[in-house]
């Protein structure tokens, strides 16, 4: 792909404007010399006002999403993408959350631009383990953790049984449960299901990935050690 479409599509600009870009000299490599539009340079050498240019297709970020934020690209309150560079947004093709969180739901969330990717992550025979921390606002029963692990749970308005979920009662109050698949606010009707209200929502981890160190609304780029984490989750304790 033509030097200037590859850069338009990370969300510099029209071609116009990345033409325009290389005509001011902007365009350089990592020695500081000037680029012209046919050019044939690997991406890693390409500076643009000097910084490196942003993550070609196919990247992985994780966010710490904080409470009040929509996974939407549209909705006229706060959104995601507005933790991220604003280029961000523009990227072709689309960097797409992996999964929701809901707005009242905190957490780690992946996004990326490999579709294939986000399929692996959230198809439930991939099996991999999303974490959710729960603050109810009533008593445990004490019969949730083997109904839920039953595999024969029905939600309203559902076809098909939840898979199998398994449930860590931290207090009367407080709950992690262990999902593989994603259905819409799952852990809110999984909880209202056994008559119970989930007051707090959080999400830290997804198979072998943790928030670590990362503040609310703070993001990252993974590597290829953080997607081989991701993929291995640590066997459980
Ligand atoms: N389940 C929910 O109910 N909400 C979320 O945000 C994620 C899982």
């Amino acid at each position: 792909m033509k030097l200037v479409k590859r850069i338009a599509n990370l969300g510099y600009g029209s071609r116009k404007d990345v033409a325009h870009l290389f005509r001011e000299g902007r365009v350089t490599d990592a020695a500081g010399e000037v680029l012209y539009a046919d050019d044939d340079v690997a991406h890693a050498d390409i500076r643009i006002d000097g910084d490196p240019l942003d993550p070609a297709s196919g990247l992985l970020l994780m966010l710490h999403k904080p409470l009040g934020y929509t996974c939407s690209t549209s909705d006229p309150g706060r959104i995601v993408y507005d933790l991220l560079p604003t280029r961000f947004r523009r990227r072709k093709p689309l960097l797409s959350t992996v999964g929701r969180l809901d707005r009242d739901t905190s957490g780690l969330l992946l996004m990326t631009d490999d579709g294939a990717l986000l399929h692996r992550i959230i198809a439930p025979k991939t099996h991999l383990p999303k974490v959710y921390e729960a603050t109810l606002a009533r008593d445990l029963r004490g019969d949730e953790a083997a109904l839920f692990a039953s595999g024969t749970l029905m939600l309203e308005a559902e076809r098909e049984p939840l898979a199998p979920a398994s449930l860590e009662v931290l207090d009367a109050r407080h709950a992690r449960l262990t999902l593989i698949e994603g259905r819409y606010h799952q852990v809110r009707r999984m909880f209202a299901a056994v008559g119970n209200h989930v007051e707090t929502l959080h999400r830290p981890r997804i198979g072998g990935l943790g928030l670590d160190t990362l503040g609310p609304g703070e993001w990252r780029l993974l590597d290829d050690n953080d997607r081989a984490r991701l993929f291995a989750p640590p066997p459980p304790a």
